[in-house]
């Protein structure tokens, strides 16, 4: 089974997909860390996060084996994370490691932006999860804080507009809810509320 998460960030996708991984039996590919992995590369180089060739050259030089998944997760990666995922030619020298990690037996979650669109078209299951902007800023300025970062409330919202804006409006794959995508709203649900909404509607899916 390939279960599909697009939305926002800080929408609540990461951690709804780990938690449908966990109930199913799924192996589980936040596909943001992807993007952020690039983006630090970059950074790393010297280079300017707008640096299509040093870009190119990272996405196609990545070794998702070797993660450092809390120096991906910081504000300036996210930020960088969404200019170079907006490139054709880094989304497409990510593309094969995403539908391999897919493909392999006995099936996966995936969460990032065009999961059901691009990456996984025929995807069991589709959910577009979503919450209003301030809510999201909310959790992720309580994420930042939580791991000893700066967590102020009106700079998160104001990056979240910023990077909704850029994820929905470029050309390359932009972040879109798929026709067949079953919406899913976490404005007034928390964790446990939302994973068992995210679960009803795999339930319901399975089933037709
Ligand atoms: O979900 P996240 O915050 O870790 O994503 C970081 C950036 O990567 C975000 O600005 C959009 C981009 N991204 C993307 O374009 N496609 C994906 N499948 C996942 C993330």
């Amino acid at each position: 089974m390939i279960i599909a998460i697009d939305g926002p960030a800080a929408s609540g996708k990461g951690t709804i997909g780990k938690r449908l991984a966990a109930h199913y039996d799924l192996r589980h590919l936040d596909t943001g860390l992807l993007y952020r992995a690039v983006a630090k590369a970059v950074l790393d180089s010297g280079a300017k996060p707008d640096d299509t060739q040093a870009a190119i050259a990272a996405a196609k030089a990545l070794d998702p084996s070797r993660f450092d998944e809390a120096a991906l997760k910081s504000a300036a990666v996210g930020e960088a994370a969404s200019y170079v995922s907006a490139i054709p030619e880094v989304r497409a020298a990510l593309v094969g490691f995403q539908r391999e990690f897919a493909a392999r037996a006995p099936g996966a979650v995936l969460d990032g932006r065009d999961i059901g669109t691009v990456i996984c078209p025929d995807a069991d299951v589709k959910i577009f999860v979503t919450a209003a902007p301030e809510v999201r800023a909310k959790r992720r300025a309580a994420e930042y804080r939580a791991a000893g970062k700066d967590g102020d409330e009106a700079t998160v919202l104001a990056d979240i507009r910023k990077r909704d804006e850029r994820d929905s409006s470029r050309s390359a794959s932009p972040l879109k809810q798929a026709d067949d995508a079953v919406l899913l709203d976490t404005t007034n649900l928390d964790v446990e509320g939302s994973v068992a909404a995210a679960v009803r509607i795999v339930e319901s899916c399975l089933r037709h």
